[in-house]
């Protein structure tokens, strides 16, 4: 009987062991970065703050005012601090890489549609969280549930790395001439994180369900958060009343033409 107690207690050990190493192994592993190059160069607060809202930075995953949230087992940092201690250039590589600046990779920040922001967008928002006072932080950085310090370390949840930026999205303007964002952009740089790449493979169901829409059902679902017909949303109902409200006429407009007229002709790769 003791002999298999001490049995049990040197496999939990050394399970316990395999588990700690792989994790620090995964978690200390370095990428190269491979974006764009990026220089700040100012910025317009106020366009800041609006892509802070938009993007969800603020109202959103790093809590109310940015000052940081726990996320699903992990801790969204404090915004409003980050942004003051990081360089530019390793707030580009955190949010468009998901690398940070000594090459670490983070889990949870959804680069993959933040790598289409453009750099005065990205140099907007320094500007508007380097304007801000910076507020206590609410989380411990880089703090990692037990649960979740075990997931990375058998593989079950994969770094962001997300590389080389998809240049034919990228390639496409941003802003239309009249300084609005085009409907490509909106869809690709925002709604996209839940949505999906192509907008069809989200979590969140398909976009092309818009082409069923009028202008002012869209209109309705970003600034009310009600769909047509009176189907029930969720987390879409505080996206379209908290963050959406943000968007201007004229872009909405511009995503209901990109998603009805254009998206669906595309071929998405
Ligand atoms: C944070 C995640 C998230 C983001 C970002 C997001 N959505 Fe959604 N969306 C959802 C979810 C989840 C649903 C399913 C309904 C629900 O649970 O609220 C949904 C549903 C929808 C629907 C279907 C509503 C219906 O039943 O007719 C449309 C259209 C839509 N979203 C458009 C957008 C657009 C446009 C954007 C970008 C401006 C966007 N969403 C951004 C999560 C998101």
């Amino acid at each position: 009987m003791k002999k298999i107690s001490i049995a049990c207690l040197f496999l939990i050990f050394s399970g316990g062991g395999i588990l700690v190493g792989s994790y620090f192994i995964k978690t200390t592993q370095t990428y190269e970065k491979q974006g764009r190059t990026f220089a700040y160069r100012g910025g317009d607060k106020e366009n800041g703050k609006r892509q802070a809202q938009l993007r969800g930075c603020s109202l959103g995953c790093h809590g109310k005012n940015s000052e940081g949230a726990p996320y699903d087992g992990f801790a969204a940092p404090n915004l409003t601090g980050l942004f003051k201690d990081y360089s530019a250039e390793a707030i580009e590589s955190v949010l468009r890489q998901g690398i940070r600046a000594d090459g670490t990779a983070l889990y949870k920040m959804p680069s993959s549609t933040f790598q289409y922001i453009t750099d005065q967008d990205l140099s907007d928002l320094i500007a508007y969280y380097r304007s801000i006072p910076r507020l206590k932080d609410a989380v411990t950085y880089r703090k990692i549930s037990l649960t979740k310090m075990m997931q990375i370390s058998i593989g079950d949840i994969q770094p962001v790395v997300v590389g080389a930026t998809n240049q034919k999205r990228y390639n496409r303007p941003a802003y239309d001439e009249q300084g609005n964002m085009t409907g490509h952009y909106i869809a690709h740089s925002i709604c996209a994180e839940c949505h999906g790449q192509t907008l069809e493979d989200g979590f969140a169901p398909s976009l092309r369900i818009v082409t069923t829409y009028q202008l002012t059902d869209l209109t309705k679902l970003l600034t009310l958060g009600e769909a047509p017909e009176g189907r029930p949303t969720d987390l879409m109902k505080y996206m379209g009343a908290v963050h959406y409200p943000a968007f201007k006429q004229q872009e909405m407009t511009n995503l209901f033409e990109y998603l009805n007229m254009e998206l669906f002709l595309e071929t998405h790769e």
